[in-house]
């Protein structure tokens, strides 16, 4: 078959499984809204946790600010060439600092972290075992390594010891990999019994904050600060894409793991860096998010009760977070919820596999510390009808 007719038909069988992906057509954003083919929407697809994208003032503070300055657009070179700047090292500094541990390191994005930091730290001789619903980046971070892999069951831990031990002296090293808050169900990872677990096998951690940070925590380090565990978790990552507003990533870690990765992880090292403008303001976010406490405490209760009133409707709704997903099981259902979401007014997106397990067709509602219950009280019963 010729190519251009074989990709034809695998695009159309996407069509017949309601997996056809198209960009939607937005028009504008603005505040809790977002405009979609013309339809002014309440905009609960967004990962903006805090909201300080819509942050005039700061935005406009910021704008002031490096209105003057020359390159500020692009780093025009990879880090380890002419790319360096002086804010990645305040940055990296003020992410270290805040973590309380010895050295931080900035990605282009989650992406190139998660497909960079495995690859960089194992070989075929390693054993990485990562939780069954992690996310894609990790699971092609973990495709990229040349180190065999295991998935344990989601969140089921007994099982993971059961791996661990089986594994014990037949690897260099072993590798656990997790997210903290779980992007599609919303459900923490228990990281106090991954802690006792990677030190009873001596495995090396990786959390994923990237929907932890901003959201968890007195200081919003992510899930690590609310379980205590910071210092023992060998690398945390987060984004700056989502809670705090910006692009770009970062982990935190030993001062010998970001030498070691430095050298090493050819998605840092291949990549022109990120340009000063970004690097200001995932600063600036960063040191704003730390004082926000009580959006974080509003906007997990505004979750817990959107969850409840689901659930009282007979609906499957799992997770503990600020991420709360309906469970529909087919496609069909879920695109007409989202399509009759849509008409009430909101923006929610429809998820199907691949992205979630066969049959685990959701609603995913994203919700945001700037929303008010009255903003969507209507929900459970829009969903019910
Ligand atoms: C758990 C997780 N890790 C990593 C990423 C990738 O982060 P980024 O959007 O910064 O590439 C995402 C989402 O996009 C994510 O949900």
């Amino acid at each position: 078959m010729q190519f251009h007719e074989r990709i034809r038909e695998e695009l159309d069988e996407l069509k017949s499984l309601d997996r056809y992906r198209v960009l939607p057509d937005i028009t504008a954003r603005n505040g809790k809204d977002i405009e979609v083919n013309g339809q002014r929407l309440l905009n609960l697809s967004s990962n903006d946790y805090l909201g300080l994208g819509d942050d005039t003032a700061m935005l406009e503070g910021y704008g002031i600010q490096f209105r003057r300055s020359s390159h500020a657009m692009t780093s025009s070179s990879s880090r380890l060439l002419t790319g360096n700047h002086p804010l990645y090292e305040q940055l990296e500094k003020a992410l270290a600092s805040l973590y309380g541990r010895e050295s931080a390191m900035v990605f282009n994005s989650g992406y190139h972290a998660n497909i960079g930091i495995l690859p960089a730290l194992c070989n075929r001789h390693d054993l990485v075992l990562s939780d069954r619903l992690n996310h894609a980046s990790i699971i092609d971070g973990m495709k990229i390594a040349e180190a065999p892999y295991q998935r344990y069951r989601h969140r089921d831990y007994d099982h993971l010891e059961v791996l661990l031990a089986a594994a014990q002296g037949r690897y260099r090293q072993i590798f656990i990999v997790t997210e903290s808050v779980f992007s599609m169900d919303g459900d923490l990872a228990d990281l106090s019994r991954l802690v006792a677990l990677k030190e009873k096998y001596g495995a090396f951690l990786i959390v994923d904050e990237a929907h932890g940070v901003g959201v968890f925590g007195g200081l919003g380090l992510g899930l690590c600060e609310t379980a205590g565990m910071v210092q023992e978790i060998d690398i945390i990552t987060g984004t700056f894409g989502k809670a705090l507003a910006s692009t770009g990533a970062f982990a935190v870690m030993s001062s010998l793991v970001r030498e070691y990765l430095l050298n090493t992880m050819r998605s840092f090292i291949f990549t022109t860096a990120l340009p000063p403008v970004i690097l200001g303001w995932s600063l600036l976010t960063l040191q704003r998010q730390v004082s926000m406490y009580p959006e974080r405490a509003a906007l997990l209760g505004l979750a817990e009760r959107l969850r409840r009133e689901l659930i009282v409707c007979g609906f499957d709704v799992p997770g503990d977070s600020h991420i709360v997903p309906v469970i529909t099981g087919s496609n069909d259902r879920a695109v007409a919820l989202a399509v009759r979401l849509k008409n009430a007014g909101f923006l929610c997106m429809p998820v199907r596999p691949p992205t979630v397990p066969e049959k685990g067709a959701r609603i995913r509602i994203s919700l945001r510390s700037t929303l008010q219950w009255e903003d969507i009280a209507r929900i459970p019963e829009i969903i019910g009808g």
